[in-house]
């Protein structure tokens, strides 16, 4: 084929993802903005560019500022090099500034990442500044400008400076080298196929656009039940292949590994942490990684959990299997993000002691100060596994002299999994917002995984995402939300769930005021609203826990060694981790939270069948009873979502077709899933209960007809 040919067909295959609607673009669309609007605006701005150096990452900030600017103003930038005479926008490091334009005062006290936006003027000539800590700070200032300008915020007049939270701002990617990946909803890898690197990965060099337009830095490629091979030394060259994708978006690559791996791989006899050969397997394997990947990020491994090889095969702790391989990435400045994820899936369930939620802090916190200081434990944000609902983990306040990082899950695996809305950062905050009270009160857990109420150099954020191949990136359009909303929230969680919601939806469907105002009430309420049809009062998610994680099936979580009991019966429900007469559980929070889980009458409705055991007939804070909450709740949840439809209608003509008719029909499939769950649930508990719901619904469905009784005629 002619090479002209083949670029045409390429341009137009790009031109596709483009130009329709498909969600591609996610939130980096830069729709042309209002005329008269643009007008106004191009008046006031440079119509130059002047990158400070000419590093990768300024290019990459310098064609973004290029493009935004062009496609949401119509304004052309001229790229000069040399400083400034006229008019510019002026993009560089601190440090440049300082070399390049010392007239500029260029205010330092920015963290690694951070930056400053800043119009300057003298006499005639404006100059707009884009300056960062670092490299990174400056991509991140672009984006943060861009931002300002598709929301309709003018960038006349800029002074802002902003740093990041915390220096970990990750997500994971559990994608299997054969091209699967565990709990993703959109799609096959970006990353792999057939064992092998993709051998376009446009798809990943766009997917770290989107991720540096957040601010996150780093990514790891591979599932977390790592395949030891990705260690092999004919695959490295494969990771090498993906880091030079993401590179331009100063994203670093993370490789998840198995502890297992200097038997597996290395053709050791033995794995043990503590043993001089394998440490020295690790050292050698790492060196030979950053040979190819000098700005590998770390690893992140799963070890001793849901089947991992792990150090107890030979008696160690996770410290001494955590730092084994956390010396060997130390020279290059890497680091071992080691999960907390660690729980006994064959407990005893006829023992009302055992309690799976006590395992990570059990676990982790005799080992407090064991770990070295590039090792990072990385914990969920509840102590079993991404719920509906779950308290904070109680590790949190566990680790005083440990680094830590929480993780959360933007993959809907219990939450509909992308076919059904649940806007996660309510849910997110809720846990990032909680007060440990360790060390002392008005401690959040934001400020714990920060590394803030320690004092403790490293912390963050880390995201389990799973995009894939679909186009929308998330399985379904609504659900990107959730990506950019983990992105907003590892730079600044004080952000409110509202303004997140707000910037996304005006970002990816337009400022037009209706639109904005009812996308964001529907993910605003999202999360209740699936909580109410699924799991409430601290149920969890009710789903079938041993398989896919989709539908209801109560009676899944029980009668196994899982642990994600709910121990309903003809006469109550609900799991009692109290210290006076259940698990223990909460004693393992400090006194001020533990006494609050631990009374009935002071423990949130929301959580209290996660903390107690309760008749049916007991009162809740709200006067009703427990089934009948669970009853009213279903319901309320059902009718909630069934509501979404007519609230997306609204906004017909006002959306483009694509999406529109994409989201719709989403939400008239969740609006039937949802009566499903309600019935499934709620029957359930009346045959359990034996009461009946004092309105008069649970069992009864008037013009709902049994296919096996219905007869064909004609
Ligand atoms: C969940 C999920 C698994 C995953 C595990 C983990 O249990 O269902 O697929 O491997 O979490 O976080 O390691």
């Amino acid at each position: 084929m002619p090479k002209p040919y083949l670029c045409a067909v390429f341009a137009l295959l790009s031109a596709s993802h483009l130009d329709g609607e498909t969600g591609y673009r996610g939130w980096l669309r830069y729709a042309h903005l209002d005329e008269t609007k643009a007008r106004d605006e191009r008046k006031y701005l440079p119509t130059a560019v002047v990158p400070l150096g000419g590093s990768l990452l300024i290019r990459s900030a310098q064609q973004e500022l290029s493009r935004g600017l062009s496609e949401m103003l119509g304004q052309t930038l001229q790229v000069g090099s040399l400083v400034p005479s006229g008019s510019a926008f002026v993009l560089g490091t601190l440090g440049e500034f300082h070399r390049k334009t010392p007239q500029f005062d260029v205010a330092e006290g920015l963290l690694p990442d951070g930056y400053r936006l800043k119009t300057l003027e003298a006499g005639t000539k404006r100059y707009v500044i884009v300056a960062g800590a670092n490299e990174r700070g400056v991509l991140y200032g672009v984006f943060a400008l861009l931002r300002k300008v598709a929301l309709g915020e003018s960038i006349r007049n800029l002074d802002v400076t902003e740093s990041p939270y915390a220096p970990i701002r990750w997500v994971n990617q559990w994608d299997n080298l054969d091209g699967s990946i565990e709990r993703g909803y959109a799609g096959r890898s970006i990353f792999w196929e057939g064992h092998h690197a993709r051998s376009v990965l446009s798809r990943v060099r766009d997917y770290g656009r989107l991720l540096a337009s957040l601010g996150v830095n780093g990514c790891s490629i591979n599932n977390v039940n790592a395949d030891p091979t990705v260690l092999a030394s004919d695959f490295i060259p494969e990771v090498g292949r993906i880091a030079e994708a993401l590179r331009p978006w100063g994203v670093q690559v993370v490789l998840a590994v198995d502890l297992g791996s200097p038997k597996v791989v290395g053709g050791l006899d033995t794995f043990d942490p503590l043993d001089p050969r394998v440490a020295a397997w690790w050292k050698a394997k790492a060196d030979e990684v950053y040979w190819a990947v000098p700005d590998l990020a770390g690893f992140v491994m799963k070890a001793d959990s849901e089947g991992r090889a792990g150090p107890s095969a030979y008696g160690r702790t996770h410290a001494d299997a955590a730092n084994v391989v956390a010396r060997a990435l130390a020279p290059h400045g890497g680091l071992l993000f080691y999960r907390a994820f660690v729980y006994d899936h064959h407990l005893d369930w006829r023992n009302l002691k055992n309690d799976r939620a006590r395992a990570a802090y059990e676990n982790f916190h005799p080992l407090d100060g064991r770990f070295d200081s590039n090792v990072v434990v990385q914990i969920k944000n509840g102590p079993i596994d991404f719920q509906v609902r779950e308290p904070a983990s109680s590790l949190f306040g566990g680790l005083e002299r440990t680094n830590q990082a929480i993780e959360l899950e933007i993959t809907q695996e219990y939450m509909g999994q992308a076919r059904q809305l649940v806007y996660l950062v309510p849910m997110w905050k809720a846990t990032l917002d909680f007060d440990m009270q360790t060390p002392r009160a008005g401690t959040p857990v934001k400020a714990l995984v920060a590394g803030k109420a320690f004092d403790r150099p490293l912390g963050g954020f880390v995201g389990v995402a799973n995009v894939g191949l679909d186009d929308n990136w998330a399985g379904s359009q609504l659900s990107q939300a959730n990506l950019y909303g983990f992105g907003r929230l590892a730079w600044n969680p004080d952000l409110s769930a509202r303004r997140i919601a707000e910037e996304w939806t005006r970002l990816t469907f337009g400022n037009d005021p209706k639109v904005v105002a009812t996308i964001t009430n529907m993910l605003l309420g999202s999360w209740r609203i699936y909580e109410d049809y699924t799991g409430p009062l601290g149920l969890q998610t009710l789903t079938d826990i041993t398989g896919n994680h989709y539908g209801p099936a109560l009676e899944s979580s029980e009668r196994n060694g899982w642990g994600q009991w709910h121990r309903a019966d003809a006469r109550g429900v609900g799991m009692d981790r109290s210290v006076a007469t259940g698990t223990g559980f909460t004693g393992q929070y400090a006194p001020a939270v533990a006494a609050r889980f631990e009374s009935l009458g002071i423990c949130p409705d929301n959580l209290v069948l996660f903390f107690h055991h309760l008749p049916y007939t007991t009162r809740l804070h709200n006067d009703e009873t427990v089934i009948q909450s669970i009853y009213d709740l279903h319901y309320q949840g059902a009718r909630r979502a069934s509501e979404y439809v007519s609230e997306w209608k609204s906004l017909e003509g006002r959306v483009d077709a694509e999406r529109y008719r994409q989201v719709l029909s989403q939400l008239e499939y969740q609006a039937g899933a949802a009566e499903l769950w309600r019935d499934a649930v709620t029957s359930w508990f009346l045959r359990a209960s034996g009461i009946p719901d004092a309105k008069g619904r649970v069992g009864r469905h008037p013009g709902r007809f049994e296919a096996e009784k219905m007869t064909l005629e004609g």
